[in-house]
């Protein structure tokens, strides 16, 4: 890097990471200086003759390196703003991504309803939660916290599960972080405990859902997240479906499961459904985009029809 000032360290990396490959150059050339320099990336814009010293100038170099080698942001952050929190992120679980917060907002209504028609006294028992697949805890804490908001928090109680150790230990750190450790257990299973008892009134899941052959012709910056969270079998669906066959025993008898899915999957998961739980409901929630995003899953005697849909 020839010159010292924010804007020709910015200039020279964004060369570099546009040889890359890298699909924002700029944008990461940005974030990646306001973190070296502890600021935000509106100071890195509006102050382009700051100079910067020797020693962040080599942090820069070593980061604009690895983002060179394809490693997404995040992970040389250390962190990603989800539903407005800033959660730890590395290469122990995926990097929270924005469509996912249509899920957390599906549930946040679901639950904020539920407790808003028959709040909790402190001696009840709390409303349960479960987020299967928690990866970095991002559903479960961004529900909490914006139930926390709410006041609403003290009445809820999160059951966050993984097959993955190393998540589960990243997941637990946010929810330290946040302040929400006290609203959470984190239970490492394949999808759920193997009893659930009691049952679960809102289940979230964001489980991995890209079909197999997809994998390695997605972004290069995937290689860099765990294959485990990623991987969903020959149609994306294959963990999807072994969680609608743990939905009976999991959910309470009015309760609902929301799904995050992919865009060509909604007519798959209400086909699904219909297939393995005669008698239950499924419609899907389009993001904004207008894309199939979160499916809705409940007994038909809980609210919905016998047919499922996609809106
Ligand atoms: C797509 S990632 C989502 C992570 C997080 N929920 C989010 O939205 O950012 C899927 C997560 O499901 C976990 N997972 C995959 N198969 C699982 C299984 N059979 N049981 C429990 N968790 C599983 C992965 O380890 C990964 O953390």
């Amino acid at each position: 890097m020839a010159d010292e000032t924010v804007s020709a360290l910015v200039r020279d990396a964004t060369a570099r990471l546009t040889a890359s490959g890298a699909c924002s150059p700029r944008l990461d050339a940005e974030l990646l200086l306001a973190h070296v320099l502890r600021i935000d990336r509106t100071g890195v814009i509006a102050h382009p003759d700051v100079p910067v010293g020797p020693g962040q100038k080599a942090q820069y170099e070593a980061a604009v390196t690895r983002r060179e080698a394809g490693e997404p942001v995040a992970y040389i952050r250390g962190f990603r703003e989800f539903h407005g929190l800033a959660l730890a992120t590395d290469a122990r679980a995926l990097i929270p991504r924005p469509e996912t917060e249509l899920l957390v907002d599906a549930a946040i209504d679901e639950v904020s309803a539920r407790l808003t028609a028959a709040p909790r006294s402190p001696s009840a028992p709390a409303l349960r939660v479960a987020d299967v697949g928690t990866g970095s805890g991002a559903i479960a804490l961004a529900l909490l916290a914006a139930l926390r908001a709410r006041r609403m928090a003290e009445q809820v109680m999160v059951v966050a599960t993984d097959a993955s150790a190393a998540a589960l230990d990243l997941a637990r750190e946010n929810a330290v972080g946040h302040g929400l450790a006290d609203r959470t257990v984190f239970v490492e299973a394949d999808l759920l405990p193997p009893v659930v008892d009691p049952p679960y009134e809102v289940l979230c899941a964001n489980l991995p859902y890209v079909a197999t052959a997809q994998i390695d012709g997605l972004a290069r910056e995937l290689a860099f997240e765990p294959r485990g969270a990623l991987d969903g079998g020959p149609d994306g669906l294959d963990v999807v479906r072994r969680l609608l066959d743990r939905l009976p025993g999991a959910l309470a008898a009015d309760g609902v499961a929301l799904l995050e899915i992919g865009a060509d999957q909604g007519e798959t998961v209400v086909e699904a459904v219909a297939n393995r739980l005669p008698g239950w409901h499924c419609s899907v929630q389009p993001d904004l985009a207008g894309l199939p995003r979160v499916a809705r899953v409940a007994r038909a005697a809980a609210g919905g029809s016998t047919q499922g849909a996609v809106e």
